[in-house]
């Protein structure tokens, strides 16, 4: 059967893979096949903003300088420098796809200056709002919702095409001169997660598959404050609110950061999320506290109106009461390596946003670089791929990778979170990471032995998950030095000598 032909393909409808489009649409016909609806994406969700050095008193240098300390040495220098550099530009560029945002500049963790610029507590959204609605006016761009991507295409070593399930469509082909994968992050490795149902590795699954390279997943970023609620799973308290004023308290009311780190609560977000575990464990309980108590409450509810509405919906006022928070999974910071302008080790092949490891985030994203690097990666990526030859892939095999049976998927999901939670968090050891290891490499062994199924998205996407946790898992195994995000307890041994009575107010 015939393969439907376009100039480029991309996976996935968050910024990256919109800012993509736009931007290629200007030399090609582009179609974006995203596997449930335009806006179900990372960046839909994320609350912070984007760092760009707008500020009077700012500047790249600064921006760069915060990036690589935050990035704990492992970051790629070119890739800083080019996502500081460009942040400005990628700003108006929002704001020409008809963006809004604040007049001031937030703060938040690891940052010298104020740089966050945003939309209220709801920035991914209105960049959603406006870069979707900027790709669905855009003749040169289909958008396939519903489409579950399950392969793809190699013609002499050259990614040409993938397959795509289609909703009632059905197994449809389509070809191209690139494929970019902006399929987001991996969260649902993990029993916890601030990351949406659809962040399920998908763009590593499909890279491994073509023999991409894919690098540093073991630096996976657990996010300092997550709410605890029994009803309300994996809601982000946004690091702004930090940066606002409020406070981090344990269970008798002290705040802890005083013994932790100099910067207290905005020290960088792995030094705060060890910090709290460590409390938690300490102190044998289940969570910590943001207090915002002392904060102006219109204030609260105008600048985070999300967070305001969530929390009273789960019965908490966070102008009088303080917020239960644990950290949880957030963001992958490996993923498939990219050069400086989105390729990947296979021809044919790029990768940008949470998913593409360009080597801006090192060890440890610094807040809100994130939706700046899916800017500023897919603007080069969209350029690149003008060099790509045409594809003159006509004829597709249709075979289908492999589909299990759901209720085997939804076991094996849940095996592999417990085990990725239990061993593969904030702290790890040496014998957690060995038992990650063998379990997760039965859970493939089993994976391969299970009979097969109509196609399911949830199935298809088990595999997408065990691949991503494995190398999680083989990274953390073989990184031997403590950075950033990697913390194995076996490695060294965490400093709390002694109980230290606050500083700061009680
Ligand atoms: C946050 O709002 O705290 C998250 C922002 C980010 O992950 O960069």
């Amino acid at each position: 059967m015939k393969a439907e032909a376009f100039d480029y393909l991309v996976v996935g409808s968050g910024l990256a893979g919109l800012t993509f489009a736009i931007r290629a649409s200007e030399h090609g016909r582009v179609a974006v096949l995203t596997k449930a609806s335009i806006t179900d994406s990372n960046t839909s969700w994320a609350q912070g903003g984007i760092a760009a050095a707008v500020g009077e008193s700012d500047d790249w240098q600064l921006h760069e300088e915060d990036t690589l300390q935050a990035g704990g040495g492992v970051c790629d220098p070119a890739a800083v420098r080019k996502l500081v550099q460009e942040a400005p530009g990628a700003i108006e560029w929002l704001r020409s796809q008809g963006a809004r945002f604040d007049s001031f500049l937030g703060r938040e963790a690891g940052h010298s200056r104020n740089r966050i610029v945003h939309h209220a507590d709801r920035t991914g959204w209105e960049i959603e709002r406006a870069v979707s609605g900027a790709v669905r006016a855009n003749p040169n761009i289909i958008v396939y919702e519903n489409a579950f991507v399950t392969k793809l295409l190699l013609s002499d070593g050259r990614v040409c095409g993938l397959t795509s399930q289609i909703g009632e469509a059905g197994l449809r082909a389509f070809s191209a001169r690139a494929v970019l994968l902006a399929t987001g992050g991996a969260g649902k490795i993990y029993a916890r997660t601030t990351n949406p149902r659809i962040a399920t590795a998908d763009g590593i699954g499909l890279a491994e598959r073509v023999g991409a390279t894919i690098r540093d997943m073991e630096f996976m970023q657990f996010h300092p404050t997550v709410l605890y609620h029994p009803q309300i799973g994996g809601f982000l308290i946004t690091e702004a609110l930090r940066g606002a004023g409020a406070t981090l308290r344990n269970h008798r009311g002290q705040r802890f950061m005083y013994d932790y780190d100099p910067r207290l609560e905005l020290a960088p977000r792995d030094v705060v999320a060890r910090a709290i575990e460590a409390e938690i464990k300490h102190l044998a309980t289940w969570c910590v506290y943001l207090d915002a108590t002392h904060l102006d409450p219109d204030g609260l509810r105008e600048e985070f109106p999300t967070i305001w509405s969530h929390l009273r919906a789960g019965g908490i006022e966070m102008e009088k009461e303080w917020i239960p928070v644990t950290p949880a999974q957030h963001y992958s910071c490996g993923g498939v390596e990219t050069d400086l302008d989105g390729r990947s080790s296979v021809p044919g092949l790029y990768a940008s946003g949470e998913v593409a490891s360009s080597g801006v985030h090192g060890a440890n994203r610094l807040a809100s670089n994130s939706l700046l690097e899916a800017i500023v990666f897919s603007t080069a990526a969209a350029e690149a791929v003008r060099q790509e030859p045409q594809s003159d892939f006509e004829d597709v095999d249709y075979s289908q990778p492999k589909n299990v049976p759901e209720n085997e998927a939804i076991r094996l999901r849940h095996a592999l979170q417990n085990c990725m939670s239990q061993n593969l968090g904030v702290f790890r050891s040496n014998l957690g990471i060995a038992q990650a290891d063998a379990f997760v490499s039965r859970l493939l062994a089993e994976h391969a032995e299970l009979p097969t199924a109509p196609f399911s998205a949830y199935a298809s996407e088990a595999y997408n998950l065990l691949v991503a946790a494995r190398y999680v898992v083989q990274g953390a195994r073989s990184r031997k030095t403590n950075v950033g995000l990697h913390y194995n307890a076996d490695l060294v041994t965490l400093s709390r000598e002694t109980e230290v009575e606050p500083a700061g107010p009680a």
